[in-house]
């Protein structure tokens, strides 16, 4: 039976996670594939149990296991640590490195009944439904960091490989393909050396995608081009750390941030989470969003398990839900039903059957 290794983490983690385990195997009872799920600790809550936020026997599991389920690490009690022992740090980016896990796959689209949820205009937002596939394992994130004296300083290299940016891109390419044929390669070219190198790897990797419409956009272009006309886009590819400022912005084109999946790939193995952090403030209170985890569960069951039908199975479910008025309390809005997780959790099952 093929195993997940199960990491709630910290904050609302621990709330998220079970709802969404409970959504999957709601929807693979009776299914030819069943899944093991075992918890391992990990971040915040593995540095008060054993020490570390990335335990030796969490990492042995998650390389053993076929797919990683992750909720989110992190929280004020641990920020004071030093940065290579901090959750985010040890854990997650431990983690994306130890596991080589550098396409990270982040989908935004907008559910009609979440139209009005946006902060941004309803003509805006509406038809938004597109891809951003972030480089995971390169760029500022990992490379060289450090402090100089005299006077005090700190740097951190961002640096990329051919092959690193190759088969990123390669990536969007293929992905592209499956969607609107349009892929869009967001970079710095006008100022950094990385990225002109970037779009020199790119443009030759086009040759092999005759099908598929390449653009290329400077960072700060696409930020305004993402809220001004969302529709324009079909799969954005960048480098880590864009990935990361333009997912978050990306978010709020779906609702909130709350609704965001994240798949990180390495080909074989997959970690899947939501894109959104732990939420100490509301930790606890049976008040987050599971949407978001739930929905990563279905990103797991497509790329780890090829299981298209069981994934849209569950994409459908929310999308019920959320017609129906129910809400979580990021999302709600006068009028709508307001739920706790764990009701959430209740609601995307029971709409699964139906
Ligand atoms: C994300 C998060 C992480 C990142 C943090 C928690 C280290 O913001 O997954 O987008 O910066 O990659
Ligand atoms: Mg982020």
């Amino acid at each position: 039976m093929p195993k997940v290794a199960v990491l709630p983490g910290d904050g609302i983690g621990q709330e998220i996670v079970p709802q969404a385990i409970r959504v999957l195997r709601g929807v693979l009872a009776g299914a030819s594939l069943q899944l093991e799920f075992k918890e391992y600790p990990v971040g915040g809550a593995a540095i008060d149990a054993v020490g570390r936020a990335l335990p030796e026997e969490t990492l042995t599991a998650c390389r053993e296991a076929d797919a990683v389920f992750l909720g989110a690490v992190g929280g004020p009690k641990w920020d004071t640590l030093p940065a290579p022992e901090r959750p985010e740090t040890a854990a997650l980016l431990g983690l994306r490195k130890a596991l080589g896990l550098y396409a990270n796959i982040r989908p935004v689209r907008m559910l009609p009944a979440l139209v009005d949820a946006s902060t941004l205009k309803r003509e805006v937002v509406q038809n938004t439904d597109l891809v951003v596939l972030r480089e995971l394992t390169g760029g500022l994130y990992f490379g060289e960091k450090g402090r100089k004296d005299n006077p005090p300083a700190a740097y951190d290299l961002m640096l990329y490989t051919e092959g690193e940016v190759e088969r990123i891109v390669r990536l969007g390419f293929e992905t592209a393909r499956l969607r609107r044929k349009k892929l869009c390669s967001v970079d710095k070219a006008n100022v950094l050396e990385t990225s002109r190198f970037w779009r020199e790897v790119t443009l030759r990797v086009a040759a092999d995608y005759p099908e598929v419409e390449l653009t290329h956009m400077y960072v700060d272009n696409a930020a305004m081009q993402l809220v001004r006309y969302p529709e324009q886009f079909d799969v954005l590819v960048t480098e880590n750390m864009f990935g990361d400022i333009l997912t978050d912005l990306a978010s709020m084109l779906s609702g909130s941030i709350g609704m965001m999946a994240s798949a990180s790939l390495n080909g074989k193995k997959g970690l899947y989470e939501p894109a959104h952090g732990s939420a100490p403030d509301i930790a606890g209170k049976n008040l987050a969003n599971p949407l978001a985890t739930i929905l990563s569960g279905a990103l797991m069951l497509r790329y780890s398990f090829a299981r298209e039908k069981e994934a849209l199975a569950i994409e459908e479910a929310v999308g019920k839900v959320l017609d129906a008025g129910y809400r979580t309390g990021d999302l709600a809005q006068a009028g709508d039903k307001v739920l706790g997780t764990k009701e959430m959790g209740d609601a995307v099952l029971a709409a699964l059957g139906g």
